[in-house]
């Protein structure tokens, strides 16, 4: 993600420009710049770094502008560098442009431009856009002409924006997938990623549609669409600064903006490596008996846990579900209850931690809320530091424990010696990649899943199947479906469907397979064993996978191909899948997505 505002207006706008994108921060913030028209000249600057220690360092109110645009970048395409950073101009140095998305179409279009003479600076997807513009100005003559030439070539997703020395009053945007909204002041007109770029100056937005461009100056506004050319009647979206949408960033929900940060979420978990982390290895190591308890997606959580410590610690850790604690643990001093919560709060969890105290067993929790019951009643605690999760259907939350449950086991294991030291490395760089990945897969397969999504939303029962690690993703996505679409879907382990399950098979009968990567050999061939066993039975099969396209051919009904990721980032890689699947699913059936229906988020009673 990256965001994007932009200002034009009576006076100069730099301060409202910094404002703005740093209320976008939390979609990026890699490295910042902006464009700025002087005397109809235009001014770039821009550097790595935040937004604020860019704004600091270039000084940048302390120049005078009544037009400017600003970005703060997550680096999908090429380095976190000076030279990647948007915005980036034409060569001949009259369009300056920023972007958010991915252009997929980018190394054709980038062949084909230098093939004609255009010099790239940067290694990114975004800089064909200026070069776009500046050889269709040439050709037309008229700025509008030259960017709905441009719009026409790219493919993939955008929200991008422009300012021109050859049209120097105006801010020129358009919009396919990637948010984008204008708010209208009386003396100034604003564009941003969401509200919040301008909330604090106006509170009538105009939200920009997918197949939409818009222009705008300081006292007028149009918006077109791209294919038609016809102007678009928008109405005024009024921001109730209480209301929820404010709050949701642009987002049509919760749910939705919650999966989108989880780059950021796991990013932050990240760094809990040394220190918090260390902690918490220790008391378990120094413990004869390990549960991982937990309810709902947490217990899901807990299962993940019991593989990763399993497979990279060599310990086996039993996952129990919060509300069967009291009756299958046996506790004494040396063991310990690892509680996993979000909110900290939840009854089944808190009553098995006070069970495992009551014996005299050490406590430890992970929780994602400061000050919450379970926080203050074990021995020790680790913050995961998501941030608020406010949509029922818990996504970063869980999706973060999950990473937190890698990390730990890998701590343990480097302890005890069961993995070595470069292994442990070498892992732990392997999950240093999952932000940017989970984010290219964020914007580069959602349109694709939302399509599949919706074209089965009928179907009224899912069997959710994997094997190994991959059995908690199951068990997991399964359950977003139930909660979020209502949707009949059962998790279970891929062994299981000839020992019963089988029978069922027939055209009502939806499965989800979650493959692994094929460098997992055995797990992966007895997983496509599973879906033999459907397709023989012709049953329907979605199958979730890494291998190159065309390669399985007639195996599945419908699949899902993933970039290739290091194996211990697939099973996580393949719940961000889940997750989509079953919200687009829920918007599909018109559910109420962050509420769902006889569901809370913080369950206090047993
Ligand atoms: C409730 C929610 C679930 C959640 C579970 C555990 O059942 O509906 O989504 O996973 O509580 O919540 P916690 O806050 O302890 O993680």
């Amino acid at each position: 993600m990256c965001g994007i505002s932009g200002v034009v207006g009576l006076r100069n706008v730099t301060d409202m420009l910094f404002e703005g994108i740093l209320s976008l921060e939390y979609r990026g913030y890699d490295s910042c710049g902006v464009a700025l028209m002087k005397r109809n000249k235009l001014t770039i600057k821009k550097n790595v770094g935040g937004v604020e220690e860019f704004f600091r360092k270039e000084n940048i109110l302390s120049h005078k502008s009544k037009i400017g645009l600003a970005h703060t970048r997550w680096a999908t395409h090429g380095k976190v560098t000076r030279d990647n950073t948007h915005p980036f101009i034409s060569a001949d140095k009259k369009f300056a442009v920023v972007h958010n998305g991915i252009i997929s179409n980018h190394r054709a279009l980038r062949d084909q431009l230098e093939r004609e003479g255009f010099k790239f600076e940067s290694e990114t997807d975004s800089e064909v856009i200026p070069h776009l513009l500046e050889k269709f100005y040439r050709q037309e003559k008229d700025v509008e002409e030259a960017l709905v030439k441009t719009l026409n070539l790219l493919e993939g997703t955008f929200a991008l924006a422009f300012i021109t020395e050859y049209q120097p009053g105006s801010i020129f945007c358009a919009k396919r997938e990637s948010p984008l909204m204008l708010g209208i002041g009386d003396e100034f007109k604003f564009i941003g990623s969401d509200f919040n770029a301008f909330v604090e100056y106006t509170r009538n937005a105009v939200i920009i549609d997918d197949g939409e461009y818009a222009i705008i100056s300081r006292d007028a506004y149009i918006v077109k669409n791209y294919f038609t050319r016809m102007e678009v009647e928008k109405p005024i979206t009024k921001i109730d600064w209480d209301s929820e949408t404010s709050k949701k960033g642009g987002y049509p929900h919760y749910m939705l903006k919650e999966i989108y940060e989880q780059p950021q979420t796991i990013s932050n978990a990240l760094e809990l490596l040394d220190g918090p982390l260390d902690e918490l290895a220790e008391l378990i190591s120094a413990s004869n008996r390990v549960y991982l308890v937990g309810v709902g997606s947490t217990f899901y959580v807990a299962k993940f846990g019991t593989y990763a410590f399993s497979t990279y610690a060599g310990e086996f850790f039993p996952a129990v579900s919060s509300d069967e604690f009291t009756a299958l643990a046996s506790l004494d001093q040396n063991s310990l209850a690892l509680a996993i919560s979000q909110s900290g709060e939840t009854f089944d969890t808190l009553t098995a931690l006070k069970f495992a105290k009551s014996q005299k067993s050490k406590t430890a929790a992970i929780v994602n809320v400061m000050g919450s019951s379970i926080a203050r009643l074990v021995d020790q605690f680790v913050m995961q530091g998501s941030g608020p999760e406010i949509s029922v259907i818990s996504t970063k939350a869980a999706l973060t424990q999950m990473t937190l449950m890698l990390l730990l086991a890998l701590k343990l294991g480097l302890k005890k010696e069961r993995i070595s030291k470069a292994k442990y490395k070498e892992h732990i760089n392997s999950l240093r990649e999952a932000p940017e990945i989970i984010h290219s897969v964020l914007n580069e397969r959602s349109g694709f899943i939302h399509r599949v999504a919706s074209r089965y939303a009928k179907s009224k029962h899912w069997l959710y199947l994997g094997r190994g690690v991959y059995f908690p993703i199951a068990l997991e996505s399964a359950l977003k479906m139930k909660e979020v679409a209502y949707v009949h879907a059962e998790g279970m382990p891929g062994g299981f469907l000839k020992h019963g399950t089988l029978a069922l098979i027939d055209d009502d009968i939806f499965s989800i397979v979650f493959i692994p990567p094929k460098a997992d050999k055995a797990l992966y061939e007895s997983t496509i064993h599973c879906v033999e066993e459907i397709r023989a039975r012709s049953g329907f099969v979605l199958g979730i996978h890494f291998d190159e396209r065309g390669k399985n051919r007639n195996l599945f009904s419908e699949e899902l191909i993933l970039p290739p990721v290091p194996p211990i980032l697939a099973p996580i890689i393949q719940l961000v899948i889940g997750q989509l699947f079953a919200y687009f699913t829920a918007t599909t059936l018109k559910r109420t997505v962050d509420r769902p229906r006889f569901l809370a988020k913080s369950v206090t009673v047993g």
